[in-house]
């Protein structure tokens, strides 16, 4: 192991060139303007995993963008990990917000990362990340330190909801045979008080539409006297809630896990630290469901967020307007043991019920995703508390994040294994977001992590 945390140590500067590369290619699965950025993506994927030392390496084309894959098998009777990643990225809009250009990446220091953070579109989410497995494994590889079979499988669509992986996973079952999933695409809770994620949300997402009169109106001959969709939904929106924050459609919380109130205390040991949560988002007051905590509220509780509303005249200046139809986007993260299915339809039955008479509406169902959750007692937790222990050299705790991976769900469900999150990001790293970076001494400490993981699951 010495020789290849010495390896790790000689390449470090190859590590992020390379990583380099990646980012600069512009790989947005959500729009099909990219389609062959994408596709070149995957190509320099399967390169740098043909370079690491990957046997069988394929793109394997999907009716979307290519899954990449490659392995190296040792020992039948070795453990077998599959890694897991995606080099698709989101969209860089709104792009006026970004110090420079979100495909052009540049290391620059802050206030949270002291020695540097690489900056660009997908630097953490999941380029940055998943990146750290094709060095580890290469460092591995190169000083004959593996000691767990190795199969790759990195996505191009995660982004959109990993549409065509599900196919993937049920049609090559016997080749992605494996014991465990390993990803690297969640976040610390922080550098002070690293974590194995345990947990993800699920997710339900629709869109609604609000339609009035059968066109749009002027708001001085007919305003005061018919129904104002935009009025209409955002009503409807408010009795979302209740007064205390809960959701308020019928059933919504009827097969919630319930937690007890000691494995409740066990993850609030993550210290809290509103005034530092506050400030890094630029408020000066929470809110949510009364009766948790903040880590509570994004974690173990399900949520209900309108992500986009729009209708009627936006545009420069003043239209006296009142408009047709109005929409919004909705997303709501669902926890054990609720599913997208039930959720969406308790959704919409309720949008339905509070809908007045006068207006017509419609609830469109996107794509969704099922919770996960890694007992914390399971040997795939414990290997990678234990692997990060040492690379940071303090205790590491289990902590349920609020972000969703849907594909989770379908791996342990189809392949039959467990999926380890054991992910190097940071909240902060504004992922999604204008200026998304990845701290250099987060990827270097995931590229060090990795060895130790493989070393710690399979026993040896
Ligand atoms: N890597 C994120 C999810 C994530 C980030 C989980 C940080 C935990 C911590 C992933 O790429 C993502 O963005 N997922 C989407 C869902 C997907 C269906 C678009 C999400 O959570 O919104
Ligand atoms: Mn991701
Ligand atoms: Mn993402």
């Amino acid at each position: 192991m010495q020789e290849t945390i010495k390896f790790i140590h000689e390449n470090k500067q190859r590590f992020v060139d390379e990583l380099f590369e990646l980012i600069r290619i512009p790989s947005i699965s959500a729009d099909s303007a990219y389609k062959n950025e994408v596709q070149k993506c995957a190509e320099k994927v399967s390169d740098f995993l043909k370079k690491a030392g990957a046997e069988n390496v394929e793109i394997c084309p999907t009716d979307g963008h290519p899954i990449v894959y490659g392995e190296k098998i040792i020992g039948k009777d070795l453990p077998t990990v599959l890694v897991y990643g995606h080099y698709d990225v989101q969209p860089a809009d709104p792009i006026e917000l970004w110090n420079k250009d979100p495909f052009e990446p540049y290391i620059e220091k802050t206030e949270i990362h002291p020695n540097g953070a690489i900056f660009g579109r997908g630097s953490a989410d999941d380029k940055g990340q998943f990146f750290m497995h094709v060095a580890a494994f290469e460092a591995m590889n190169a000083t004959n330190s593996l000691t767990c079979n190795v199969k790759f499988i990195i996505e191009g669509e995660e982004e959109v909801g990993s549409v065509h992986l599900e196919q993937f996973l049920k049609d090559n079952t016997e080749k992605l045979a494996c014991d465990c999933i390993l990803i690297s695409d969640t976040s610390l809770y922080s550098m002070e008080q690293p974590t194995v994620t345990t947990g993800l949300r699920g997710l339900s997402y629709v869109e609604v539409e609000v339609e009035g009169p059968n066109r749009d109106l002027h708001s001085g001959l007919y305003g005061g006297a018919v129904p104002n969709p935009i009025h209409v939904l955002s009503r409807m929106i408010a009795q979302m809630f209740d007064e205390k924050g809960s959701i308020a459609i019928d059933g919504f919380y009827d097969n919630v896990e319930i937690l007890s109130d000691e494995e409740r205390a066990e993850m609030n040991k993550l210290k809290d630290d509103p005034e530092g949560f506050k400030a890094s988002i630029g408020l000066n007051g929470v809110e949510g469901e009364e009766g948790y905590t903040t880590l509570e509220r994004t974690s173990i509780r399900p949520t209900l967020d309108v992500n986009g509303i729009w209708g009627g005249y936006t545009g420069e200046g003043a239209k006296t307007v009142i408009p047709s139809k109005a929409y919004a986007k909705i997303s709501m993260r669902l926890v054990p043991y609720q599913t997208p299915e039930e959720i969406t339809e308790k959704f919409t039955q309720y949008f339905n019920k509070i809908a007045p008479d006068n207006v017509k509406v419609t609830v469109n169902p996107h794509h969704g995703g099922m919770p996960y959750v890694l007992p914390s007692n399971s040997p795939e937790f414990l290997a990678a508390k234990k692997a990060m222990e040492a690379s940071f050299g303090k205790e590491v705790l289990p902590f349920r994040s609020g972000g969703s991976i849907p594909i989770t769900a379908l791996f342990e469900q189809i392949l039959k294994a467990k999926c380890v999150l054991m992910g190097f990001g940071l909240s902060s790293d504004a992922i999604h977001s204008p200026n998304e970076h990845y701290g250099l001494d987060n990827f270097y400490k995931g590229i060090e992590s990795i060895p130790l993981f493989f070393q710690y699951y399979s026993g040896k």
